[in-house]
């Protein structure tokens, strides 16, 4: 249904409840029940005063390590993404019970991640709390300056944490099972977030195409992964791109590529000259992006093959 109204003239939010109750019901229809508590083996716990932390006591690359500092940090950080959020939806509007249930769900993350974190002795809990201090008083998440750039901001968000927690699981020590069961737990539901904000953009994009392609336009140029409130951000940023968790190439092949396939920017029509215009502005990033990673790629191959085998 394109119903090709003036974005003015659409009121997004009060057109979308019935696709905001559909997909939640989706979404509740294959519940995902899992108890933080069931997953850890508690008994491989070691009191820290007993025997401080030490690297040696998890051997793995400092990328990694990274990755489910800055992971944890971010699921941490829930409270204020839920502020976020809420403030898009409107008393007695079924966006405000999706909102609940998802807060409810993400709520998990830490508290099984941390679990995990202390028993397994994967990070440094001290660096870990030091952390979670400053970043929870700067209290840094993105803004959004309405609802339409808000479902878009969450649709990327959601795909690209899942795949750092996919391929930061990955990276694990193989006799790790506990960890990469966590980290698999918690990718399984930022699947199902994804999926409902990606679906709702969709159904957004059939009813005011204009407003939506000018709100994922703005996202996509300015998209960054949550975490600007952590310390040392960028060093943790970069660690974790050089280990191939997550970077620019995988925001383009993992995140962008198949979001904007599945909204079929690329075809849109019917557009207001303003829409065409951001149109045409998403689709030349996303190939200067597209080419920017082609050409690392190519660099990096290239020392490979420069670097001697001995
Ligand atoms: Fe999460
Ligand atoms: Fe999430």
């Amino acid at each position: 249904m394109n119903k090709r109204l003036p974005t003015s003239r659409v009121d997004l939010l009060s057109e979308l409840a019935p696709d905001v109750e559909r997909l939640y019901n989706r979404h509740l229809e294959s519940p995902r029940d899992w108890y933080p508590h069931e997953q850890i083996d508690w008994g491989q716990g070691e009191s820290f005063e007993a025997r401080p932390w030490a690297p040696e006591d998890y051997p793995v690359a400092e990328g990694v390590r990274s990755s489910i500092y800055v992971n944890l940090l971010t699921e941490d950080n829930l409270p204020y993404y839920t502020d976020s959020i809420l403030s898009h939806a409107p008393e007695r509007h079924p966006i405000r019970d999706w909102s609940y249930q998802w807060t409810m769900e993400e709520n998990r993350h830490s508290m099984i991640m941390r679990d995990w974190v202390h028993v397994s002795r994967c990070i440094n809990p001290t660096l870990l709390e030091d952390g979670r201090r400053v970043q929870m008083t700067r209290a840094e998440v993105p803004r959004h300056p309405d609802f339409a750039e808000m479902i878009a901001y969450v649709s990327f968000q959601e795909r690209a944490t899942q795949i750092a927690h996919r391929n930061t699981g990955a990276k694990l020590p193989k006799d790790d099972k506990m960890g990469r069961n966590v980290l698999g737990l918690i990718a399984g539901d930022e699947t199902k977030h994804y999926l409902f904000y990606r679906d709702l953009t969709l159904a957004a994009f059939a009813i005011d195409p204009s407003a939506m392609t000018i709100a994922v336009a703005r996202q996509v140029s300015t998209f960054a992964m949550p975490g600007t409130g952590i310390p040392a951000f960028t060093r943790h940023a970069v660690r974790i791109a050089r280990e191939g968790i997550y970077g620019l190439g995988q925001y383009v092949k993992d995140v962008l590529t198949p979001v904007l396939s599945l909204w079929d920017v690329d075809h849109l029509c019917g557009l207001s000259k303003e829409a065409e215009r951001a149109r045409v502005e998403l689709l030349t990033v996303v190939s200067t992006v597209t080419k920017t990673v082609e050409r690392m790629a190519d660099k990096a191959t290239a020392s490979v093959r420069a670097t001697p085998v001995t």
